[in-house]
């Protein structure tokens, strides 16, 4: 075990969370981030138990959101961490629907594209952790029709029947796009985006007048050597559309406060949670790859240790 110092804290790892942004720290893609150095730890959030503290305000037992990277132990510096609360089940939900993918999702359908009750909704990634998360967020605020795109018939029908999205489209099917048209006879008010590429462009063509278009992720990027030629802008302006970037870190204040509500909607059944797990902390590079290939179905987790012990 690691020495532990004076603010510090030494953790066991429960749940490690897998999150695309690590493929993107990996490759070198992500917000000027170094990649590590081959040998050195992969970087990744967990939700780790207190085993020694040598900080003031926490005790062995307790748990807490750190970033543990890829480990079954970690010393972290008590200041970098988050609290949680043994109020919600499963724990993990704090890694996804409560936690950063959640906000995420809120951040850009309440701030950004400030949804109003009655609008018709479009989320590509929908069976995923920040996707299916949005789809039901976007009920919960008020939106009249949620309809996701996602990458197989079996993700389609979780996502109707697990999150309660109105319908589902597998954008793999010939016929997706006549299907897309037909599902927003009015237009879509408020597209949030994981993927850009063709599902973006053809989320641009079926935009309402004045629609507005929440850019979070690149998922059809992933594997991609160069960066493709955006649509025309033309298509924007003809739809008086409103883009907005969104980057979760920008609302990192927010995380107590959101978490604590969506406790509130995943204890009142409002917000559903939906986990790819796997057990075992040697099978996390092999459940990573499914994430990166598109396989998983909802939040991906390691589950490196048990939650109570
Ligand atoms: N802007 C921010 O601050 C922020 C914060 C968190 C996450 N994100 C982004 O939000 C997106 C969703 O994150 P998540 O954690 O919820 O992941 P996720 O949706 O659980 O998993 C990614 C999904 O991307 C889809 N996908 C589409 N094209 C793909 C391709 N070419 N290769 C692999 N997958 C592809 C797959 O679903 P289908 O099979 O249904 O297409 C896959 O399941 C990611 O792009 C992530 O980087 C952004």
């Amino acid at each position: 075990m690691p020495e532990v110092r004076a603010g510090e804290l030494l953790l066991r790892v429960v749940y490690l969370s897998l999150d695309p942004y690590v493929g993107s720290i990996l490759r070198g893609r992500h917000m000027g981030e170094a990649p590590p150095e081959p040998g050195n730890v992969i970087p990744g959030r967990g939700l780790g138990q207190v085993l020694v503290s040598k900080a003031p305000g926490y005790s062995a037992g307790d748990y807490v959101l750190a970033e543990t990277g890829w480990r079954d132990h970690a010393v972290v510096k008590a200041d970098c961490v988050r609290r949680v609360g043994t109020g919600i089940a499963p724990l993990s939900a704090y890694l996804g629907a409560a936690g950063m993918p959640g906000l995420t999702a809120y951040a850009g359908l309440h701030h950004l594209a400030k949804i109003r009750g009655g609008e018709n909704v479009l989320i590509s990634s929908a069976a995923g952790a920040v996707g299916g998360t949005a789809g039901q967020i976007a009920k919960i605020l008020g939106a009249s029709r949620v309809i996701g795109l996602a990458g197989s018939d079996k993700k389609c029908s979780l996502t109707v029947q697990n999150y309660g999205f109105d319908d589902c489209i597998n954008y793999r099917t010939p016929d997706w796009q006549d299907k897309l048209r037909a599902a927003f006879p009015q237009g879509i008010d408020v597209y949030f985006d994981n993927v850009g590429g063709e599902l973006l462009m053809a989320a641009l063509t079926n935009l309402a007048h004045y629609g507005r278009i929440v850019l979070c992720g690149l998922a059809s990027q992933y594997h991609a050597e160069e960066r493709p030629a955006g649509p025309n802008p033309g298509l924007y302006i003809a739809k008086r559309a409103q883009l907005f970037g969104l980057v979760v870190y920008d609302f990192e204040k927010e995380q107590d406060a959101y978490s604590e509500m969506a406790g509130e909607w995943i204890r009142q059944r409002q917000l559903v949670v939906m986990e790819d797990r796997v057990d075992g902390l040697e099978n996390a590079p092999h459940h990573f790859e499914k994430l990166m290939r598109g396989e998983n179905l909802g939040k991906a987790i390691v589950v490196v240790g048990p939650e109570a012990q």
